[in-house]
């Protein structure tokens, strides 16, 4: 496991970025969470259809861009002509979807990432990404698809995984998966859980928790990443304790 996930805890993860202030998943929103002082960024990631892989939550560009269509039937050269920032304020006009290589650019030495696998069957061109990018041990792939964790942890069984549940029961398929964290919807968590799950050397990623309150219960109840749109909050409350 990296030395990041063994690190100080709890650690505000920076949820597709700043994207309480920013157009999520852009780079404009990973620069913003890197200036407020963010220590890890979660984004989500696609293939196009050259094998590229992009960062965009959606499968498809309608959202978040001013075009149409699915992600894995464009070209990383027809989706890069996209507006990603507009459609958050004049000011972004003109931010493009990232690729994964980016993201990685950006973050490296900075920030820990948090790689959300949104498709099925992308997890090898993933690897090849982090790999390209040196990046290997300063990611956790994480994916709501069991097969996604799997195909990690054949091709790299040395990269961290996490497994995004909504079920606190899922911490029981942690160890046949070799998923290194839960990650799981704030609601569930629960300090037993938290318990358990570091007796059994694995970590309690929570999300998406954007009440500060919530924030200092989920440090309370003794989870290790805390996921969030509003970074700049989210450590503001553990600073305040
Ligand atoms: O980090 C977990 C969280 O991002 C999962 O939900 O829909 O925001 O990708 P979603
Ligand atoms: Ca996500």
């Amino acid at each position: 496991m990296s030395d990041f996930l063994k690190g100080k805890r709890p650690t505000i993860v920076a949820h597709r970025g700043a994207s309480g202030s920013a157009p999520e998943n852009t780079l404009a929103a990973f620069r913003r969470a890197l200036e407020i002082g963010a220590t890890a960024l979660e984004l989500d990631v696609h293939c196009t259809a050259d094998g590229q892989v992009v960062v965009m939550h959606d499968a498809t560009v309608e959202r978040t861009t001013d075009g149409s269509g699915a992600i894995a039937q464009m070209t990383l050269a027809q989706l890069q002509k996209l507006d990603a920032g507009a459609w958050r304020g004049a000011e972004f006009a003109g931010e493009r979807v990232p690729t994964l290589a980016e993201v990685c650019r950006l973050a490296r030495n900075r920030a820990f990432l948090f790689v959300e696998i949104k498709a099925e069957g992308i997890a090898a061109a993933v690897l090849d990404v982090l790999a390209a990018e040196k990046m290997e041990g300063q990611a956790i792939l994480i994916s709501f698809s069991a097969d996604n964790i799997r195909r990690a942890k054949e091709l790299r069984s040395d990269v961290a995984t996490g497994l995004l549940t909504m079920q606190a029961s899922d911490m029981d398929r942690l160890a046949a998966l070799g998923a290194d964290a839960l990650c799981l919807h704030y609601p569930a968590a629960t300090e037993e859980l938290a318990r358990a799950l570091h007796a059994a050397d694995r970590l309690l990623n929570v999300w998406t928790v954007n009440d500060p309150e919530e924030i200092r219960r989920m440090t309370k109840l003794g989870a290790d990443f805390i996921t969030t749109d509003y970074p700049e909050q989210g450590l503001a409350a553990l600073a305040a304790g």
